[in-house]
């Protein structure tokens, strides 16, 4: 089948890259040409496991293209995909100026029936939105072609994006139209060998249920933060407790990790949007609400964790911190929303130095921040720690489960760990002398 795909980012890539791999023929569009012309010769502009292969090898057998040309890019897919992005505004309702344009510029130049498919994560509604546009654009140019638009959303991790992607759990298809759902159908079979992964809905049910999913996680997750921090002034460890609760199927282990906040680029923004999507309907939104509270503050406490060691702010001037995990999660080099940004930017409010590593994130870090006498990012886990006062963890990379733990004694100045990920045993470490505070595990 013929693609096309607006938008190069994260999700337009992958999903582009994905389609290519299993036989489609897929044109990839974007606005900007630096871009496209890096892609051409291969150069991926984002880290993902995975993805630069399949991406150099479709385009080598030609069955993945870039380039900047919107009207090409039309008369190429009778599938024509928007995954542009939607920024959050300032009231953190999505910014839909982009899926709006490039919905213009499909039926701008659009000369044949095409099926018009939101893989961005919008707001319920959008879909019909997308719908008028279209619409009025044909009208304004005086043509009659059939159209449809289906919501597609993208339930992809950073990380594991192509993994997920190329297994999914299940495909959501948007749509009321049995031409579209055929279409849909045969578009995702590749994907669908040993069982039917494809339900079918409405669209706006389709559009719902992307949000659905992600502010279902991130309950998850503040709901342990918050119990973790109950369990700390209650003297019970959070790591039992999510083990005796996981083990309950109807709970389930997944997600039930208590740390120091949710990051990245889709739980705060989509809780957030939702919850203005929630405020546009005369809905007030109390759960979601608190959910995005109890995030904000989690990303206090690994500093709260130093003051309270120290007794007072003010003991934190001029003491260097070590800092392990930069980037919101494991396996990729995002920074939106990381709880170390949270961590750095009050440490050197109280006048304290950070010495970092993370084995992906440190040119994102030295991009967002620049050169600054307080920030030094350094080439290796141990190399951060020499020198500091304390080390703490905010983003649980696999090179930080087995450390030495003796050699960080004579690195440090003072045997101090914040341990925003509970990687390591408290009673250990509190045996050989740390002073150990983790997240939910009492002192
Ligand atoms: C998330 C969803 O997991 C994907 O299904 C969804 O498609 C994607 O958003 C999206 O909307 O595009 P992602 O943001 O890449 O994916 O990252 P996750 O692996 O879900 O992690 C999100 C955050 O939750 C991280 O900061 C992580 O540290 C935190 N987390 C996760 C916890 O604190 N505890 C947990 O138990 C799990």
């Amino acid at each position: 089948m013929k693609v096309t795909i607006f938008g190069t980012g994260y999700v337009g890539l992958v999903t582009g890259a994905c389609l290519a791999e299993v036989g489609h023929e897929v044109t990839c569009v974007d606005v900007d040409p630096g871009k496209i012309a890096r892609l051409n010769d291969g150069i991926i502009p984002i880290y993902e496991p995975g993805l630069e292969p399949i991406v150099r090898e479709n385009h080598e057998q030609g069955r993945l293209h870039f380039t900047t040309d919107a009207a090409a890019g039309v008369a190429f897919g009778e599938l024509q995909f928007i995954a542009v992005g939607t920024p959050p505004d300032e009231d953190g309702s999505a910014d839909l100026q982009y899926v709006r344009a490039v919905a213009a510029t499909i039926a701008e130049h659009m000369e044949a029936p095409k099926i018009i498919i939101d893989k961005s994560t919008v707001p319920v509604g959008t879909g019909d939105q997308v719908r008028e546009v279209v619409a009025e654009t044909l009208a304004r140019r005086g043509v009659d072609l059939a159209f449809d638009v289906v919501s597609n959303p993208e339930f992809l991790k950073e990380g594991a994006a192509v993994n997920d992607f190329m297994k999914p759990d299940r495909i959501i298809v948007g749509t009321s139209d049995p031409h579209s759902e055929a279409v849909m159908r045969e578009l995702y079979a590749p994907f669908n060998r040993n069982h039917d992964r494809v339900i079918v809905m409405d669209l706006r049910s389709a559009e719902l249920t992307k949000y659905a999913a992600n502010a279902m996680l991130a309950t998850k997750i503040s709901f342990m933060n918050e119990l973790a921090n109950l369990a700390e002034r209650l003297g019970a460890d959070i790591e039992q407790v999510r083990l005796g609760i996981g083990s309950d199927p109807r709970i389930g282990y997944h997600f039930i990790y208590p740390g120091c906040g949710y990051g990245g680029s889709c739980f705060p923004k989509d809780v957030q949007a939702l919850s203005r999507i929630a405020h546009s309907v005369d809905h007030e939104p109390l759960l979601l609400d608190a959910v995005e509270a109890v995030n904000r503050r989690q990303k206090h406490r690994p500093f709260e964790m130093l003051v309270a060691h120290y007794g007072r702010v003010e003991a934190l001037a001029g003491k260097t911190f070590a800092l392990w995990g930069l980037a919101f999660k494991p396996n990729t080099d995002d920074m939106r929303e990381a709880p170390s940004r949270t961590l750095m930017e009050s440490l050197w409010a109280a006048g304290a130095k950070v010495q970092a590593f993370d084995p992906e994130a440190m040119e994102e870090t030295q991009r967002i921040y620049g050169h600054r006498d307080d920030l030094a990012l350094v080439g290796t886990r141990d190399a951060a720690l020499k020198g500091a006062d304390a080390l703490v963890i905010c983003t649980e990379w696999k090179a930080f489960r087995a450390p030495d733990f003796a050699l960080m004694r004579e690195s440090l100045t003072a045997p101090v760990i914040v341990d925003g990920r509970n990687l390591y045993d408290p009673d250990r470490l509190k045996a050989e002398g740390w002073h150990y505070y983790g997240i939910g595990r009492g002192e």
